[in-house]
């Protein structure tokens, strides 16, 4: 299998090939993932919740990150590997260029940040400084606290309209990949098809170009909250490999996710 890579992700998108992606924080995971095709490998700021246990992902730090970074990258052969910025380590651009140089060292191919338009000077700078990057719209769990908790995003027109003009001005500013959180199912397929960049959904309906979720909510072994529009995978097989491959099937085939793991 050849590695995949930001041309490889675009022309599955062109080809209407769904694009596969689970979280990932550490090494033997990674490998029985890669191993079963999966395309996107994402060390995920999530780890505060299901690795750390912590309410939120507002404590993860960078040096953390890029510890699992490090811990994911080294036995990947075939996916795409992708690090979260987490909180308040991009609040400028300063920041950003720093901190995305100590991932992309930990062997990410790729930095996801969270937000709209406050973003796009630190999005074009790091592109202009050779760092892939993806952008993160809908429910963006670092905002939490402003947001008042973890809820769908877009429902109401005015914020769905702010939504694309988002998703649009990130393409612009260079992001090569988009990740859309808990948004409703034709707001995400309205993003879908405005860009030409390839957008991964969680919690935002069939229609996206790939669909990602938190491998410990896949294996259905999560500490604390299991969101409703994640589906235990591990519970109708029994076996990890089993599981991780159905998934894939499903979200190639659009089976996953069905309305029920979906919002409208
Ligand atoms: O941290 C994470 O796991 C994520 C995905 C849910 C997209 O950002
Ligand atoms: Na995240």
């Amino acid at each position: 299998m050849k590695k995949v890579s930001v041309s490889s992700l675009l022309a599955q998108k062109q080809a209407a090939q769904k694009i596969t992606a689970l979280t990932a924080y550490d090494a033997s995971f990674a490998k029985l993932f890669d191993e079963q095709g999966i395309d996107i490998l994402l060390i995920g700021d999530s780890l505060g919740m299901v690795l750390q246990g912590e309410e939120s992902t507002l404590p993860v730090t960078i040096e953390q990150m890029a510890y699992h970074t490090r811990c994911v990258s080294k036995n990947v052969q075939h996916a795409f590997v992708m690090a979260d910025m987490p909180f308040m380590s991009y609040a400028t651009p300063e920041q950003a260029y720093a901190n995305a140089a100590k991932l992309m060292a930990a062997g990410a191919q790729m930095v996801k940040l969270e937000g709209g338009e406050w973003l796009l000077e630190t999005i074009h700078g790091l592109v202009q400084r050779s760092v892939p990057v993806c952008g993160h719209l809908g429910l963006t769990p670092q905002s939490v606290n402003v947001l008042g908790g973890f809820k769908v995003q877009g429902r109401e027109a005015a914020k769905a309209q702010q939504l694309v003009a988002d998703a649009l001005a990130l393409e612009q500013a260079g992001v090569q990949l988009l990740v859309l959180e808990c948004v409703p199912t034709s707001l995400a397929q309205k993003v879908s098809q405005q860009l030409s960049i390839p957008v991964i959904g969680i919690g935002a309906g069939v229609h996206t170009d790939g669909q990602i979720l938190v491998m410990h909510d896949m294996l259905g072994i999560s500490a604390n909250y299991m969101p409703k529009f994640s589906k235990n995978y591990l519970l109708e097989c029994g076996d990890i490999r089993q599981a991780v491959s159905q998934y894939k099937d499903d979200v190639i085939s659009g089976q996953f996710p069905s309305s029920a793991h979906s919002f409208e």
